[in-house]
């Protein structure tokens, strides 16, 4: 197996504190990584590596691991233009959009929706995304959301069973009827597609207790649950989410201090997405609130057409700088190692050895810079599983 050496990196983040600079980043300035095959190998100050049989000067710029956006919805027709344009002029967002992306991914066929989902990756890798999760829940039928999951597995090992995304239109006046069905025959037909369970409880799609026996049948079927919590009101989302310990409560807008107690004793990752309150002009969640409580946060875009129509993690990082009382460090740990935590995954989301080689390369000395430079393409190069893609 060739070995490839990446050396001059400024600022290298590996997200292991046991390297470099001792704090949560595991900075080392003057770097080098090494890879083998797909793995990382070695990472260190440059003029300590081993010899190699390739060598890649990173030319004074810095490196980070590959970013892990744990949360998006990626496999769905269709676009809301017209409702991103209603709510910049005044009209509140609802769980209710959801619908017409339904209906437009219903009927898509299986190569528009796949070359729907290969643009918005494609889009995701230039900006520096190596891992991502995606859902259905734009079906709603059992074959739908099975389908659904089929696309997204040829591209992922993350996916996401969301059939209670919302009630489907065919059982307006019968949710009861469709949470029957999503716990039951859906569930059945999708379960072996899906790593995930997920479900949107919030006002206008699924309460408390309709959360609950989605998230507890997926459970039986081998899924882990992760939940949409909190995001346009208060409400049960986020302390059943650790009650059932699930891996990740996503959106967290709406906090009570119980809510911040709660995963801040459990291993649930706050996942935020703040894609979705900019897309939605909705108030910031408090990173800070989150972070000084001691819970562990996630930051991820919620790729979607309706709320959050954004692929791009730096996007994400530098509002929640700017606007969620997190510092560039915080930031960047929780668009790498926080989502690889909001997975369960400890082979991503840092550069240590045994790590996988997904690695960002920046056109900026250091990390800080993707929050310094808004709106800036600084991704200068991509390797995933040790192989360069961009
Ligand atoms: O995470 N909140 C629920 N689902 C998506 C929005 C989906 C849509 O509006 O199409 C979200 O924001
Ligand atoms: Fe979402």
């Amino acid at each position: 197996m060739s070995s490839t050496v990446i050396s001059n990196i400024a600022t290298l983040v590996t997200n292991d504190p046991s390297l470099g600079d001792c704090s949560s980043l595991g900075l080392v300035r003057d770097a080098a990584v090494v890879i083998e095959g797909d793995r990382v190998v070695w990472t260190g100050e440059s003029s300590k590596a081993p010899a190699t049989d390739n060598r890649v000067d990173a030319g004074g710029r810095a490196v980070l691991p590959g970013f892990v956006d744990s949360h998006s919805h990626l496999v769905f027709a269709g676009d809301r233009t017209e409702e991103f344009n209603a709510r910049m002029s005044g009209r509140p967002y609802s769980a209710g959009g959801i619908r017409t992306t339904v209906a437009a991914t219903r009927a898509a066929s299986d190569a528009e929706l796949e070359a729907n989902l290969t643009r918005h990756l494609t889009e995701a890798l230039r900006q520096g995304t190596t891992t991502f999760e995606t859902k259905s829940g734009y079906g709603l039928t059992t074959e739908d959301e099975a389908r659904a999951l089929r696309l997204a597995a040829r591209h992922t090992d993350e996916v996401t069973f969301l059939g209670a995304h919302i009630v489907a239109p065919e059982y307006a006046g019968d949710p009861a009827g469709y949470v029957d069905l999503v716990t039951g025959p859906m569930l059945d037909a999708c379960a072996p597609h899906a790593r995930w369970i997920d479900v949107f409880c919030e006002k206008g799609a699924f309460d408390g207790d309709q959360a609950r026996a989605v998230l507890t049948a997926g459970r039986a079927k081998g899924l882990h649950p992760r939940v949409h919590a909190n995001q346009l009101s208060y409400g049960p989302g986020v302390r059943l989410a650790v009650e059932l310990d699930a891996a990740s409560a996503d959106h967290c807008t709406h906090l009570t201090d119980a809510d911040v107690d709660a995963l801040a004793n459990s291993r649930t990752v706050a996942t935020l997405l703040p894609g979705a309150e900019f897309s939605t002009r909705a108030d910031w969640p408090d990173a800070r609130r989150l972070l000084d409580a001691g819970a562990t946060v996630a930051l991820s875009t919620d790729c979607n057409p309706g709320s959050s129509f954004t692929s791009s993690v730096p996007f994400c990082i530098a509002l929640a700088v700017r606007d969620m009382g997190m510092t560039p460090d915080e930031a960047v740990w929780s668009a790498t190692a926080g989502g690889a935590a909001a997975l369960r995954r400890t082979d991503i989301g840092r550069l240590a050895p045994g790590a996988y080689a997904d690695l960002t390369l920046l056109d900026a000395p250091s990390h800080v810079h993707l929050a310094y430079r808004p709106g800036v393409p600084l991704v200068a190069g991509v390797w995933r599983r040790g192989v360069r893609e961009v």
